[in-house]
């Protein structure tokens, strides 16, 4: 990380597995100049790429657990170095641990540098299960979809890049799916005090239309962003 003249936002979206944290990243990112920082998406890219790091979260992912914090610090403090995060960025899906919240402080205050805010992305458990079963991404450039609640708009075919290949994860099975909010209440939810706490705290209600959910969510990160 370089030393910063002026300190980037570091937006923080807390949340259950399917409240939305990676489709209203992407959405935050293009409206807010900020980039999406995905500790999920990080951690399939080293299971694919096959590093020692993908070796060892590919075992606890399957079944739904958390990554060791290790793993995850270790990833997450050399992505927040590279030159096309210093204008500000939205993390999603991490920290999910206190040990990973206090380590995000340590890592940003040797740098000047602090969380500006964390916005928890209020839902049901009930209603992650139907979000999470239905999803499907284009292979080709990322973007999310849903069966029932953003279908694409020609069947098959990716409305942002034309892509035809779609992909569906493998931890997106009912029964993962139960062992992933498990350990977000266990080991995340604990964080919506970490953060109220020091007085950076946010909520939306995150059950409504996905475009409510992002004009919701716009307005805070546009207040975050005014000067104090
Ligand atoms: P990760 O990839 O972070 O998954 P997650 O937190 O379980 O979250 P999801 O990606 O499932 O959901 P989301 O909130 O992004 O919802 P989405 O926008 O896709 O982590 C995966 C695994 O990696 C973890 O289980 C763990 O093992 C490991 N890991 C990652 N980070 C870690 C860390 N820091 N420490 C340790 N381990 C870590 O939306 C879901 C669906 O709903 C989509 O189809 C979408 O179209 C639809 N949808 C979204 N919003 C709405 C809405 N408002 N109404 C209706 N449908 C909606």
């Amino acid at each position: 990380m370089r030393a910063q003249e002026k300190a980037r936002p570091v937006l923080i979206l807390l949340g259950p597995p399917g409240a939305g944290k990676g489709t209203q990243a992407r959405r935050l990112e293009e409206r807010h100049g900020l980039v999406q920082l995905s500790t999920g998406d990080m951690l399939r890219a080293a299971v694919a790429a096959g590093t020692e790091a993908g070796r060892a979260a590919k075992a606890v992912m399957e079944v739904g657990g958390l990554v060791s914090d290790e793993i995850v610090l270790d990833i997450l403090a050399d992505r927040l170095t590279e030159a096309d995060v210093q204008e500000g960025v939205i993390l999603d899906g991490f920290p999910r641990t206190t040990v990973q919240a206090e380590a995000l402080d340590v890592m940003l205050a040797e740098h000047g540098e602090r969380v500006t805010g964390a916005i928890s992305m209020d839902v049901d458990d009930a209603a992650m299960v139907s979000r999470i079963a239905g999803r499907f991404t284009c292979g080709a450039c990322g973007e999310g979809y849903h069966d029932s609640f953003k279908p694409t708009v020609v069947e098959g075919v990716c409305d942002a890049c034309g892509g035809t290949e779609m992909k569906r994860r493998a931890d997106d099975k009912a029964e993962t799916v139960a062992a992933r909010l498990e350990a977000y209440h266990a080991q995340t939810a604990p964080l919506i005090d970490y953060y109220a706490e020091r007085r950076l705290l946010d909520r939306v209600d995150a059950m409504g239309e996905i475009d409510a959910v992002t004009a919701a969510l716009s307005a805070k990160v546009e207040r975050m962003r005014e000067p104090a």
